[in-house]
């Protein structure tokens, strides 16, 4: 419906908002491109060695997810939410902003879940929380919590939810193919190692 895709296209000016991008060129450090992975979220942020900043990135890209999801509910219904979340998550990847090289999905991910399932979004970062202290990649431990998440949800009777994190958990998969191919190689950076 047009309504669908009115709010696709609004969860995806707030999911395109890169704001490891905005605040580290506000702080002045280097250039998100040219550290670590290269990527725009709060894992490479924090590998400029600016916590505060890295957390700021996290809430800020996570958050942009939650409210497109929650104010698009609260207009449209939450068939809207469902979009609006869609389009956040490919915002946040694919920015027109930066020429559609966004990130990796992490955090907008969780954002729009806490809009969605709150409740899973909770059992996303004890997943990720767990898998973290075990074996500090913080990759690793998004692609553990995402591919678990639809099952949760699936599991918790919310089957169209299901489906809809599926897809995005594909995507996240693909974004982090050269992580993959890292953890494979055992030459992923660690949580804490220098970049
Ligand atoms: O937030 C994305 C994370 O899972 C990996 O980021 O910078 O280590 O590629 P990065």
């Amino acid at each position: 419906s047009i309504i669908a895709v009115i709010a696709f296209v609004f969860g995806y000016l707030f999911g395109s908002v890169p704001f490891g991008m905005i605040l580290t060129r506000l702080a002045g450090t280097q250039d998100l491109r040219s550290v670590g992975s290269g990527n725009i979220g709060a894992t490479n942020v924090l590998r400029t060695g600016h916590k505060r900043l890295a957390a700021a990135t996290l809430v800020g890209d996570m958050l942009k997810g939650t409210a497109a999801v929650l104010v698009a509910g609260s207009l449209w219904g939450p068939a809207a939410a469902m979009a609006a979340a869609l389009g956040a998550f490919l915002g946040h990847l694919f920015p027109v902003w930066l020429k559609f090289h966004g990130g990796k999905g992490v955090a907008t991910y969780i954002g729009v879940l806490l809009g969605l399932c709150w409740a899973t979004a909770l059992a996303f970062c004890a997943i990720w929380l767990l898998v973290a202290f075990t074996t500090r990649y913080s990759s690793l431990s998004a692609l553990i919590a995402s591919l678990l998440t639809p099952l949760l949800l699936w599991w918790l009777g919310h089957p169209q939810q299901a489906l809809l994190f599926a897809v995005l958990t594909v995507l996240l998969w693909f974004k982090h193919r050269d992580n993959i191919r890292r953890l494979s190689a055992g030459s992923e950076g660690r949580i804490g190692a220098k970049a």
